[in-house]
């Protein structure tokens, strides 16, 4: 991550990616998708506020043809017809549909998801635009990647998170053209902290199962 490494923000993406990933269940994993639906809802938005405040930022624009009203994750089978453009926060909330989740708990993600957008819409639009950056420059790859060390994806709307994440990796992470290049101009520092925790604080009360995993260096002691 070569624009994070330095701040504290940094250290909140390490914490995520220390999560017990590799022993979540099924069904948590489902909690954990319909979390992430918040968090796309949450980074669409921001987008739009980057693009707003550097309205002349012509890698900016192309970021968001790559985000919204796009058909890059299309076809999905269930979720997205050959060809068919949406955003892709839309993408989520049809394989949140798609999955198997009870009404009391699907109810319980759905405050938890309110409660961080009201959270998160709260905070200066300038901090939410340099959060782009951090999640497009290998934040969310190093997420999702380790997202993807669950060990279930059984069901349809998890088959369609996997493919959204495995996609989103290769999006972001091409040096020249990746949406890592796109937004790295845009330099972030700790006033996206507050963003990083509260995506944080997001999977763990969806997924309480999701503990902290200590590093090797910490487990070697
Ligand atoms: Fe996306
Ligand atoms: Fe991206």
């Amino acid at each position: 991550m070569p624009t994070t490494v330095e701040h504290r923000y940094s250290q909140v993406v390490d914490r995520i990616v220390r999560l017990s990933w590799s022993e979540l269940s099924v069904d948590e994993l489902a909690c954990v998708q319909s979390a992430y639906y918040y968090f796309s809802v949450q980074f669409r938005e921001s987008l739009e506020i980057a693009c707003q405040l550097f309205g002349d930022d012509r890698l900016l624009a192309q970021l968001k043809r790559e985000e919204c009203d796009t058909a890059n994750l299309s076809p999905f089978p269930g979720i997205a017809a050959p060809g068919e453009r949406m955003n892709h926060d839309e993408f989520m909330r049809r394989a949140v549909n798609a999955s198997d989740i009870d009404p009391v708990r699907r109810a319980r993600l759905q405050q938890s998801g309110e409660r961080y957008l009201r959270a998160t819409r709260a905070l200066p639009d300038l901090h939410r635009a340099l959060a782009i950056t951090s999640y497009e420059d290998g934040g969310l790859e190093a997420v999702f990647r380790a997202i993807l060390q669950a060990p279930d994806w059984d069901g349809p709307g998890l088959a369609a998170f996997r493919h959204f994440l495995t996609e989103h990796i290769r999006f972001d992470s091409d040096e020249q053209a990746g949406h890592g290049a796109l937004s790295r101009h845009i330099v972030p520092d700790d006033r996206v902290l507050p963003l990083w925790t509260a995506f944080l604080d997001l999977f763990v009360a969806a997924a309480p199962g999701l503990q902290p995993q200590l590093a090797c260096a910490d487990a070697a002691e």
